[in-house]
């Protein structure tokens, strides 16, 4: 075990520190410091403490209900914490963040339509939008479909024309919301090799997902969760390899088997 893992293996419970792996990959850019997040009498998520740093390859991983959703939008700030804070690290200007989620949100209109709105909404200059169209049709390969209308796509297309909207605005973060759980094996790996080709272009990425398989390829990360409390957040390699997990999450594991 080299001594980053070690490190990192070292914060098991409650994940109260970073992951050092992540600080060594880049600089911090979002900051959860013991936020808490409840709806009504529901306590979707006990307090957190977790920093994202750039280049970070974040999964979330838990049970229906554990709270992955509710994490996700914490840290894209569409909810506020109950308690705790959420804060933005660094002086630079504010992240941009995209989400993608199981299944898009398309308006009745073509493709290109789709991807224009999107990014007049998402405040990108008008002649930087006629340049970027063809480039994030480019992207995920829709090139052809252009003038179909959006909701006549396969899910995998409509997955993929959701990349191109999000590709296009230039997020620093992409949070995906179980992004292929809708998709046949075909299109998922097509829309997990556009996830992959996105993190290496230097997007960081957070996402929750059921299939730890895809977990293995894609994350850098995994933070697991159990009933609203995050019970580990360490490396992959260490998460899927430590012969000493907290239980919750070595039940999780056991119970998810077989992966696919
Ligand atoms: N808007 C909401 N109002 C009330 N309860 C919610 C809301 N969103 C989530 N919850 C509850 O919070 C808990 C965590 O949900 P969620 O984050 O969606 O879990 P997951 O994504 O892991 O399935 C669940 O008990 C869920 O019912
Ligand atoms: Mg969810």
């Amino acid at each position: 075990m080299s001594d980053l893992v070690r490190e990192a293996a070292r914060p098991l419970t409650h994940g109260a520190s970073a992951s050092p792996v992540a600080a060594v990959a880049g600089t911090a850019l979002l900051r959860l410091n013991a936020a808490s997040v409840r709806f009504g009498d529901v306590q979707a998520l006990r307090p957190v403490t977790l920093t994202l740093y750039r280049g970070d390859r974040l999964a979330l991983v838990g049970a229906n209900g554990s709270g992955k959703t509710t994490l996700l939008r914490l840290l894209n700030g569409q909810i506020s914490p109950s308690s705790g804070e959420r804060s933005l690290a660094g002086h630079g200007r504010p992240p941009v963040s995209a989400m993608l989620f199981q299944r898009p949100f398309l308006l009745n209109l073509s493709v290109r339509r789709n991807l224009q709105l999107a990014f007049w909404l998402a405040g990108v200059p008008a002649a930087e939008r006629v340049a970027r169209l063809p480039l994030a049709l480019d992207r995920v390969g829709l090139q052809a479909l252009a003038d179909r209308p959006a909701r006549s796509l396969s899910g995998g297309q409509q997955q993929r024309l959701a990349l191109a909207r999000a590709w296009g605005v230039r997020p620093d973060i992409l949070f995906l919301d179980e992004p292929t759980a809708s998709l046949d094996p075909s299109a998922k790996r097509e829309v997990e090799a556009l996830i992959e080709e996105f993190a290496r272009d230097g997007m960081t990425l957070v996402m929750s997902s059921h299939n730890l398989g895809q977990v293995k390829r894609l994350a850098s990360r995994v933070v697991h969760l159990d009933a609203g409390r995050l019970v580990v957040d360490l490396p992959t390699e260490p998460f899927f390899n430590h012969d000493a997990l907290p239980p919750e999450a070595a039940q999780f594991l056991k119970g998810e088997l077989p992966w696919t």
